[in-house]
C-alpha cells in the first residue's frame, strides 16, 4: 500500500466521522459567531469537525501540515503553503446553510504534496453525496465515476454563482454586474450556498460552469481536483492558470465554455490568501 493510499484510507474514515457530527447537529440549536462580516459565520460544529480531522491525521502522520479555515481565522495568520504534505480543510463549507438547516453543506478537504493536489474529498452528509478524487485516478460520487457535461456553449450553460460572505460594496457591485451580464446569456443561474458543492455540481454534470471571487483556498482545493478528474477545467476567471491562493476560481465542463465566460465577466481581485 503506497503512502498516498494510507493517507486516503485514513481521511475517508475521518471525513465519515466528521459527517456524523454535521448530521447530528444540523437540526439542533447552534452557537453562532461571526468572522470577517456579519454573514461570515462559524459554529461549534465547524470547530469540532476541523479538530477531529486535524487530530486524527496528526496522530498518524505527525509531520503533515494543515491549512484549516477555522484555525487560520483564530490565529489571524496568513496562509502558508509549502512543499510538505498539507491538508487544506473547510470543516463546514456552506456554514450559512448549516446554521439554517439547509441541507447543502459539506466537508471539503484536499491533500497537497509539493504544492500539487493529490486527494480531494467533498462530503455532504445530509443528503449523502460523497465526492472523491485522486490525481490521475478519476472523480467519483458515492463510488460511481462522474464526468462533466462537456457543454461548450455559454447559451446552453447552467451556471453556479454566489453572493459570497463579503459585504464590501465593490465586491457586491461586481457580483450584481456579473449577474446582470450572465443571466441573459445562459440557460440559468443557481447558487447552492457552498463553493465546494457548486464545483462538484460541475464535476457531476449537473451544472456546466461555476465562478466565484473572494473564496479561500479551503473552499476550492478539493473541488478543483474533483472537477479536473471529472474531465473539466479550473482556471482563473480572467483566463490565466488556476491559482489556489488567489481567491478567484472559474471551473467549467469544457475549456471552450470557460473561455467564453472569461470574456463577459467583470473581474474582482481580493487580497490573496
Ligand atoms: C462560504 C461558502 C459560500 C461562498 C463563500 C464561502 P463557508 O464558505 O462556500 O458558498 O459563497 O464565499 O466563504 O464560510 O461556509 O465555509
Amino acid at each position: 500500500m503506497s503512502e498516498l493510499d494510507q493517507y486516503y484510507d485514513l481521511v475517508i474514515e475521518l471525513v465519515k466521522q466528521g459527517g456524523q457530527l454535521i448530521r447530528e447537529n444540523i437540526n439542533r440549536q447552534k452557537t453562532i459567531l461571526t468572522k470577517s462580516s456579519e454573514v461570515d459565520l462559524v459554529t461549534e460544529t465547524d470547530q469540532m469537525v476541523e479538530k477531529l480531522l486535524m487530530n486524527g491525521i496528526s496522530a498518524k502522520f505527525p509531520d503533515h501540515k494543515f491549512i484549516g479555515e477555522e484555525n487560520t481565522a483564530e490565529s489571524n495568520r496568513r496562509v502558508e503553503l509549502t512543499d510538505a504534505p498539507t491538508w487544506i480543510i473547510d470543516p463546514v463549507d456552506g456554514t450559512m446553510n448549516f446554521v439554517h438547516a439547509m441541507p447543502h453543506t459539506c466537508i471539503s478537504i484536499a491533500l497537497y504534496v509539493n504544492k500539487v493536489a493529490e486527494i480531494g474529498i467533498v462530503y455532504n452528509p445530509v443528503i449523502e453525496q460523497f465526492f472523491t478524487a485522486r490525481k490521475g485516478k478519476g472523480a467519483f460520487l458515492n463510488g460511481q465515476r462522474i464526468r462533466v457535461s462537456d457543454e461548450k456553449a455559454l447559451s446552453k450553460a447552467l451556471v453556479m454563482m454566489e453572493m459570497g460572505t463579503s459585504r464590501d460594496p465593490e465586491k457586491v457591485r461586481v457580483v450584481m454586474e456579473n449577474l446582470r451580464a450572465i443571466v441573459p446569456l445562459v440557460h440559468g443561474t443557481r447558487a447552492l450556498g457552498s463553493c465546494a458543492l457548486n464545483m462538484c455540481m460541475v464535476a457531476m454534470g449537473a451544472s456546466d460552469l461555476m465562478f466565484e471571487f473572494g473564496i479561500h483556498i479551503w473552499d476550492i482545493a478539493a473541488g478543483d481536483l474533483i472537477v479536473r478528474e471529472a474531465g473539466g477545467v479550473c482556471i482563473d476567471p480572467a483566463g490565466g492558470d488556476f491559482d489556489a491562493l488567489s481567491r478567484r476560481v472559474l471551473c467549467a465542463a469544457s475549456s471552450e465554455l470557460a473561455h467564453q465566460a472569461t470574456q463577459v465577466l467583470v473581474q474582482y481581485y481580493p487580497d490573496r490568501d
